[in-house]
C-alpha cells in the first residue's frame, strides 16, 4: 500500500527529542556480553546489531529506528526478531535481569512515536511470528501470531467468506499485535466497534518473562477481571503481545458506496441523520473529507471522483458505505437516497456519485484511504487525532488555521495547509497541518498545547484512535484527570516495576 520512509538520522530532530524525553538512568545499554546471551536464544539472522560481533550498519536498522512518518528517530543499537513465544519470554526474562529496556514493534506504522526507542532500548520486532494458529469457520474465531500482517489475515479468512473486524490504510504493513496494542479504530469501527469487543483472547509475555495465556476463543467469560483488556491500547507498556484470538464477521454479501459533495460543513450533521434514517442497518461507514484534503487528494492523482463543475465551491465531502445482504436491494436504497438528496427543496448536497463497479467502489475508498500518504508527499505533517463533537469539526480546523495566520506562520515558510478528515460516524477528526519544509520547534509551539486546550474545552480526547506513544505523553492530562493517571501509573508499576517495557511511552515522566 505504501513504502516505508527511509532516511538517515536527522541531528536536529534527535536533539529536539532529547530535550523532551526522560533520561532512563535505571536502564542499561546492550553490551557485547548481552549479544552473546541473545545468540543463545536466537539464530544469527534474528539478531541485528551495530555492536560487535554483528556490526550491522546503522542503515540496516533504519526500518526499525525510523517511524513511518520519518518524524521519530530511534537510538536502538540492537533489534531482535524472535519466532516463538518461548524465545520472546527468554529475551524478556534476560532483559529484566539486566535492566535493558524493550520496545515491542510490529509493523512500525504507528503515528505517535510509540514503536521507536527513545534511548538505547532494544527493539523486539514481532514480524517473524507470522503464522495463523487456527480459524473456526463456524464461530469466525481466528487465532494468530501477533506479527501477522492485517491484510494477510484478511486474505486468509476471505476464502471462508469472513472479513477482519478492522480495516485501515496501513493494512499492507501493520500487524495484528500492533493494531491491538494501539487499539486501532479505522474504517470499520462504525459497523464492528472497538477491538475491546472483538478481541476474545491474548497471549502476552509479561515484563518478567512470564507467559500470560489468555488466548480464549470464548465469546462469554465472566470469571472475574478481564485482564486482556489492559493490553488492548497499552502500546507495549505492560507486556509483549505474542498471540491473538479475534472474532471475525461473515463478509457482507454486498458492499456499495457513495461520494457526496456538500456546499457547507453545517450540512454534514443533518446529512448523517438522513443517511442513518434512510439506510438503517446497512450503513457501515460515514467518512468526512474537507475541501483542502479533497483538493490535495486530487493533486496527487486520487481522482477525479466527481464532476468538477458540479462540485463547484463545495466545502466538504462525505463517503458513505453500505454492507448488506442483497446488492440490488442495497443499491436501490442508495439510489433512492441520492435522488431524495438531490431533489430536496433545500438540497444538503451539490452532487454525488454511486459506485457502479468493484473498481469504482475501490477508487472512492482510495481517495479517503490515500490521504495519509498524500500528506507525506506534501511535506512534514503535524498529525492530531481528536475526538470532538461532530458540530465542532470545522470550527476546530478553522481555529487552528486562524491561529497560525495570526502568528505569521501560515504560508510557504511555515504551515502550508491545515485540513480535516476523519470518521464522522465515530466523532473522530483527523486534523493535519503540513510543514512543507520540515518540522520546526516554533511551529509545534504554535500548535501545542493550543490544540489540546481546544479539545479539552470541548471535553474531547487528544487521542481518538492513534494512541499516546511518545508524542502525547504531556498531553495526556488534557483528557485524563489526575486520579486516572495515578491509577494508570499504579497499574504500570504492578506489571512492570522495573519500567523496562516501552519506557517513556504513554505515561508522562515524573
Ligand atoms: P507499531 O507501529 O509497530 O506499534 C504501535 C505501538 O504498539 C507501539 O507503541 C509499539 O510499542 C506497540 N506494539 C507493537 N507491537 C506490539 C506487541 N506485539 N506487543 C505489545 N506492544 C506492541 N490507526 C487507526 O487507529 N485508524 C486508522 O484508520 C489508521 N490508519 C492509518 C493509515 C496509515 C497509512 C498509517 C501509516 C497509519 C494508520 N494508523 C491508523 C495508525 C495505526 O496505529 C497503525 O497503523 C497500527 O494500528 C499500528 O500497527 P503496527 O503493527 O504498525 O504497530
Ligand atoms: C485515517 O483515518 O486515515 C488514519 O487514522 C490515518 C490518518 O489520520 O492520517
Ligand atoms: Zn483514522
Amino acid at each position: 500500500m505504501f513504502s516505508l520512509v527511509r532516511g538517515s538520522v536527522c541531528a536536529h530532530l534527535a536533539r529536539r527529542h532529547a530535550h523532551s524525553i526522560p533520561s532512563f538512568t535505571h536502564l542499561n545499554a546492550v553490551t557485547h556480553d548481552d549479544l552473546a546471551h541473545f545468540a543463545k536464544i536466537l539464530p544469527p539472522n534474528a539478531i541485528l546489531s551495530t555492536l560487535p560481533p554483528n556490526l550491522n550498519s546503522a542503515d540496516d536498522l533504519v526500518p526499525y529506528n525510523v517511524d513511518w512518518m520519518g518524524k521519530y528517530h530511534g537510538q536502538a543499537t540492537t533489534v531482535l526478531r524472535p519466532r516463538t513465544t518461548q524465545q520472546v519470554s527468554d529475551i524478556v526474562k534476560f532483559c529484566a535481569s539486566r535492566r535493558i529496556g524493550i520496545v515491542p514493534q510490529c509493523g512500525n506504522t504507528g503515528l505517535v512515536g510509540g514503536s521507536i526507542s527513545l534511548q538505547k532500548e532494544i527493539v523486539l520486532s514481532l514480524g517473524a511470528m507470522n503464522s495463523v494458529r487456527s480459524f473456526d469457520p463456524v464461530s469466525g474465531v481466528l487465532a494468530a501470531d501477533a506479527g501477522c500482517i492485517l491484510e494477510s489475515l484478511s486474505d486468509y479468512i476471505a476464502r471462508y467468506n469472513h472479513i477482519m473486524p478492522l480495516d485501515l490504510g496501513a493494512k499492507g504493513s501493520c500487524q495484528i499485535g500492533g493494531n491491538i496494542s494501539t487499539n486501532a479504530g479505522g474504517l470499520r469501527f462504525l459497523r464492528y466497534g472497538s477491538l475491546h469487543g472483538t478481541v476474545l483472547g491474548l497471549e502476552v509475555v509479561l515484563p518478567d518473562g512470564t507467559v500470560l495465556d489468555q488466548l480464549s476463543t470464548l465469546r462469554k467469560d465472566n470469571t472475574g477481571y478481564d485482564l486482556k483488556q489492559l493490553f488492548i491500547g497499552a502500546e507495549g507498556t505492560l507486556g509483549v503481545i505474542t498471540g491473538v484470538s479475534i472474532l471475525t464477521p461473515p463478509a457482507p454479501r454486498a458492499s456499495n458506496n457513495i461520494f457526496l459533495a456538500l456546499p457547507h460543513f453545517k450540512n454534514v450533521l443533518p446529512l448523517f441523520q438522513t443517511v442513518k434514517r434512510q439506510l438503517g442497518e446497512i450503513l457501515s461507514a460515514f467518512e468526512y473529507i474537507d475541501r483542502t484534503a479533497y483538493d490535495m487528494g486530487l493533486e496527487h492523482g486520487l481522482g477525479p471522483i466527481l464532476n468538477p463543475d458540479e462540485v463547484g465551491d463545495a466545502q466538504c465531502f462525505v463517503l458513505a458505505e453500505t454492507s448488506g445482504g442483497n446488492h440490488d436491494h442495497d443499491s436501490e436504497k442508495l439510489n433512492n437516497l441520492l435522488e431524495s438528496l438531490m431533489s430536496a427543496d433545500e438540497p444538503l448536497i451539490y452532487t454525488g456519485t454511486l459506485s457502479q463497479s468493484p473498481g469504482q467502489f475501490a477508487s472512492l475508498w482510495a481517495l479517503r484511504e490515500g490521504l495519509t500518504e498524500c500528506l507525506q508527499k506534501e511535506g512534514k505533517p503535524y498529525k492530531y487525532d481528536l475526538s470532538v463533537p461532530l458540530a465542532e469539526f470545522q470550527n476546530v480546523v478553522d481555529a487552528v488555521r486562524a491561529r497560525l495566520i495570526s502568528k505569521g506562520l501560515y504560508g510557504d515558510h511555515g504551515i502550508t495547509k491545515v485540513m480535516g478528515y476523519g470518521h464522522v460516524g465515530d466523532g473522530n477528526l483527523h486534523l493535519n497541518a503540513i510543514a512543507k519544509y520540515g518540522y520546526r520547534p516554533e511551529l509545534e509551539a504554535a500548535l501545542e498545547p493550543f490544540i489540546y486546550e481546544l479539545v479539552a474545552s470541548h471535553k474531547g480526547s487528544v487521542s481518538a484512535e492513534h494512541g499516546i506513544g511518545s508524542m502525547k505523553t504531556s498531553a495526556l492530562r488534557y483528557s485524563k484527570n489526575d486520579v486516572s493517571i495515578e491509577w494508570m501509573r499504579k497499574i504500570k508499576h504492578v506489571f512492570d516495576p522495573l519500567n523496562i517495557m516501552n519506557p517513556g511511552k504513554v505515561l508522562p515522566s515524573v
